[in-house]
């Protein structure tokens, strides 16, 4: 089924054994206590806290998660100083341009890249799986046409568990949905984009790679023939693979967490399409375009907004810069400013935003502001200009990083729910309300 997941029991035990490495010493009200070390293949080091509260009645206080690890994982390895992005141990760079993205898909879900035969069947199965329950296209009808697309993403998917059949213990069941949500995601965005334009959706067909379908779903027209552009296939194709998974994210810590609870994959994946559409995580996309037309209408002066960034009393930010772990260059952003070159070159477009994009990123680099805060261009700030060459409109920028993210939400879906270490997620606190106090004596006000 999932061949890099059948792991038995003492397999995983023996992973675990294998981790802890030597033990941190803690001295507390002159108390000394020991917590293990583990160590991953990767030399991270942890103290393992799973019993601190336990031994110490202390807990540890770490806000937004920054120096916490959530679980161990074997699907994606980030290093953020030297700029290292690994799926299953392939470097992006293996992988983005070279690969079909459901083959990196795949990789991702099963642990390995597919033979010949598995390739060939995965790409028959996602496709033979991509059309929507026909109960749910007049769903679109329903929103405003003003409705964002990512609100009308999460909205379809979680919808999709009332559709489908759900039996956690039903393994057919699981590999069902989960090469129905990576086939019908493409279809969701790309008929959200037709019915908010007035124009008949366009199905899915087989014989057509993950990429051309989706542009062919996007663009095509009934009334005649449509001949999917390659520079556009291959440029989307890249798109997809940089954006296939980067492990505790925010959205996909969100779709670990409401898997704990053992809510279906359906409600898991909807609640990290939520996460996703904030404009500090997959939102910044778009955000990205909207501050580089904000720079261009302001006369294109890029060094006003370079200024207002540095300023704390603006609060505004350089929007696809910055990142919780790359403290270096971002890999894919790399791989993304190539792709602009090379995609708008081939098109011969001449894209200001690029221009005004590329002045900022030189102003920002040469800046202490910035230097000493390691804030570089990620993921998202090339990603937009690539996205308009393309055709897709600003609003869709992060219905296309949930589509890319899809494969990896479900990767670590599959990883949490076989993890013997998964309990649901339940996080303590440091309680700083008012101490116990009584109504006793004041008139009744209900
Ligand atoms: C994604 O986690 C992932 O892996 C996410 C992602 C994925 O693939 O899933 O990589 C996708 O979400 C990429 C990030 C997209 N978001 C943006 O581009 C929004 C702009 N960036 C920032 O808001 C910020 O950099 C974050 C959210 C990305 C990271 O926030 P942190 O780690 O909490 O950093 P911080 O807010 O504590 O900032 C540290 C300092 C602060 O200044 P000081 O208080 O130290 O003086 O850097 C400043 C911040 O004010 N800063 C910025 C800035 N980002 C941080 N200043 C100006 N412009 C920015 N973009």
């Amino acid at each position: 089924m999932y061949e890099g997941e059948a792991r038995t029991d003492e397999t995983r035990t023996a992973r675990t054994r294998e981790t802890i490495m030597s033990t941190a010493k803690l001295i507390l009200e002159g108390k000394e206590y020991e917590l293990p070390v583990i160590e991953g293949t990767e030399q991270e080091r942890a103290i393992d806290c799973t019993k601190l509260r336990d031994t110490t009645g202390y807990i540890t206080y770490d806000p937004s998660y920054a120096n916490t690890g959530s679980c161990r994982s074997q699907l994606t390895y980030i290093d953020g100083e030297k700029g290292i992005l690994r799926y299953r141990g392939y470097p992006i760079e293996d992988l983005a341009g070279k690969v079909r993205y459901t083959t990196a898909a795949y990789l991702l879900i099963h642990g390995e890249l597919p033979t010949r035969e598995q390739a060939i069947e995965w790409r028959r199965q996602l496709t033979q799986n991509s059309l929507i329950h026909e109960s749910m296209i007049n769903f679109f009808d329903q929103f405003p046409v003003t409705a964002h697309p990512m609100n009308i993403l999460a909205s379809m998917v979680s919808a999709m568990s009332s559709f489908y059949p759900y039996d956690a213990e039903d393994e057919e069941h699981v590999y069902r949905n989960v090469v129905r949500l990576i086939g019908q995601v493409k279809t969701i965005a790309a008929f959200a984009y037709r019915k908010s334009r007035g124009e008949p959706v366009i199905y899915p067909r087989m014989g057509y790679s993950y990429p051309a379908n989706f542009l062919r779903m996007m663009f095509a027209s009934p009334a005649e023939d449509y001949r999917v552009p390659k520079v556009l296939e291959e440029a989307l194709r890249v798109l997809l693979i940089v954006h296939l998974d980067h492990e505790q994210n925010c959205s996909t810590s969100t779709v670990r967490m409401v898997g704990s609870s053992l809510a279906n994959i359906y409600a898991a994946v909807s609640s990290g399409v939520n996460a996703l559409w904030g404009r500090l995580h997959g939102g910044a996309n778009q955000a990205v375009i909207e501050m580089l037309q904000r720079i261009q209408t302001d006369g294109g002066d890029y060094k006003k907004y370079v200024a207002m960034a540095k300023d704390k009393n603006s609060g505004f930010r350089l929007m696809g810069f910055g990142h919780r772990v790359y403290k270096n260059f971002d890999p894919r952003a790399t791989i993304l400013k190539k792709a602009c070159d090379d995609v708008l070159g081939t098109l011969g477009i001449n894209d200001p935003l690029l221009d005004i994009a590329r002045h900022l990123e030189d102003t920002a680099l040469h800046d202490d502001f910035f230097v000493e805060r390691k804030l570089y261009p990620n993921v998202d700030f090339y990603s937009g200009i690539l996205y308009r060459a393309i055709g897709i409109p600003t609003d869709m920028f992060t219905v296309m990083f949930a589509m890319g993210r899809m494969p990896g939400w479900i990767a670590h879906w599959l990883e949490m729910r076989n993890d013997p270490e998964t309990r649901i997620h339940r996080p303590r606190q440091i309680y700083v309300g008012p101490t116990v106090r009584t109504s006793a004596g004041r008139r009744a006000v209900d």
